[in-house]
């Protein structure tokens, strides 16, 4: 069962994915700004690394599917970059955290996609799972990075999946 139904569906998480992992590319930025330091900063690093390998395999996938680097934010993601202005570091491993969440079923569900919605941008039989196993990749990095965030989030929260 994936919540993804149509051919357009499919386009649009894969850009929507795209946008977000290039946003979390630039996490970076705010090392200085929230003086964050060893293993704050350390988790940062990775996340921002990671979501830059995902950017670099969700554009293989473009490629493959003959579809455009979004040039435009889609819609459906917030208008602006990251602001963690005013916000203390836990706050902003929380703020993280959540679209690490919708990244991660969004990966899910692309992974799950049904076979004949796939084919209609994957026609090359030979790609269909590798694409299954390039989703399950990213699902259990993400799951990582959700995961990487709650060390950081002060106190008890309970996390769906
Ligand atoms: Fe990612």
């Amino acid at each position: 069962m994936t919540g993804i139904k149509s051919k357009n569906g499919l386009i649009d998480q894969i850009k929507k994915n795209y946008w977000i992992e290039a946003d979390m590319e630039q996490l970076v930025i705010w090392e200085t700004r929230i003086k964050l330091k060893g293993d704050e900063k350390e988790s940062l690093d990775t996340l921002a690394y990671e979501s830059e390998e995902h950017k670099f395999l969700l554009e293989k996938w473009i490629e493959i599917m003959n579809l455009s680097i979004p040039e435009t934010r889609p819609r459906g993601i917030p208008e602006e970059n990251f602001d963690f202005s005013n916000l203390d570091s836990s706050q902003m491993f929380d703020v993280i955290q959540n679209y690490e969440i919708i990244l991660r079923d969004s990966y899910t569900d692309l992974r799950d996609i049904d076979e004949p919605l796939l084919k209609k941008l994957v026609p090359d039989e030979s790609y269909i799972d590798d694409f299954r196993s390039d989703m399950d990749e990213l699902v259990s990095e993400e799951q990582n990075h959700i995961n990487i965030c709650q060390s950081h989030i002060g106190g008890f929260k309970s996390i769906y999946g």
